[in-house]
């Protein structure tokens, strides 16, 4: 039997890049998928790539930093298939900037997405996992810039670090209702957006142990796994799949 079949998951962020390899994955294991992104071009092009190849995906356009859009789209799960599983927080954005110079306004928005963002669909998703008492998973997307410093991206890397802490802490209210929660930290990833930086395959390749950035499907077997029933005991985690780049830590431009 497919691994995912009748199960329900929230993806946010899942109009392109890692969120929907890991939505058009799980609705090609058997889930029913909820995918949303604050592009709702995206957002419909995605789940119609989802059936294209046979799967069941809703697109859900809309903020996933609004707490009130994030308890909406969590209802609508729920309301149309019965019930929700799996709840990815995969939507974070990408501030680049020196520290010296860094505005109020892109500390919030950071935080209200990256952070902000992922705890209140962890707790939508939570209190829906309670009320149905069948258990569930949460996944949170944190980064390997939550584990090393990174030039320009101290805000987003206190963001990362925070989530890993957020699956940690929450091992303590969540088990008891059978919900796993962990965190997965990708490395350097090839996707549309990393690869608006013409150098970026070349740069990471260089200073990767294993030679290579990560593809959207290296992260996506990885969060599979975390969010599936094989990964049943395992909750409170982060999983890092960096091709061992922060076991070295060489920084982009040597050091
Ligand atoms: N790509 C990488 O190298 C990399 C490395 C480590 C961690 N990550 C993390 O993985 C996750 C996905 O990364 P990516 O590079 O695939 O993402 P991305 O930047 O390509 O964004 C994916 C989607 O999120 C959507 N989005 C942006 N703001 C949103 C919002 N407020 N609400 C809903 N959707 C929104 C975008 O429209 C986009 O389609 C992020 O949390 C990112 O921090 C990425």
């Amino acid at each position: 039997m497919a691994p995912f079949q009748q199960k329900t998951a929230v993806i946010t962020g899942a109009g392109q890049g890692i969120g929907f390899e890991i939505a058009r994955q799980l609705a090609l294991g058997g889930a029913t998928v909820i995918l949303n992104d604050l592009e709702p071009a995206l957002a419909r092009s995605a789940a119609e790539a989802v059936k294209r190849e046979g799967g069941v995906g809703y697109a859900f356009p809309g903020d996933a930093s609004d707490v009130g859009f994030i308890r909406e789209m969590v209802d609508f799960a729920a309301e149309k298939t019965g019930a929700i599983h799996v709840a990815i927080a995969n939507a974070g954005i990408t501030l680049f900037g020196p520290f010296l110079d860094f505005q109020p306004e892109s500390l919030r928005k950071v935080m209200d997405l990256n952070l902000g963002g992922s705890f209140f669909l962890a707790q939508a998703a939570a209190r829906q996992m309670v009320r149905q008492e069948t258990g569930g998973s949460i996944l949170l997307m944190s980064s390997v810039t939550g584990h090393l410093a990174h030039n320009n991206l101290v805000a987003y890397g206190m963001t990362k670090a925070a989530l890993e802490m957020m699956a940690r802490g929450l091992v303590a209210e969540l088990s008891p209702h059978s919900i796993r929660i962990n965190a997965l930290a990708p490395g350097a990833t090839l996707t549309e957006r990393t690869l608006e930086d013409r150098d970026y395959r070349q740069t990471w390749s260089a200073i990767t142990p294993l030679g290579k950035p990560a593809t959207v499907n290296d992260i996506a077997q990885a969060a599979l796994f975390l969010v599936s029933d094989v990964a049943g005991h395992i909750t409170g985690q982060t999983l890092v799949v960096d091709g061992g780049w922060t076991v070295m830590g060489v920084q982009p431009g040597g050091g």
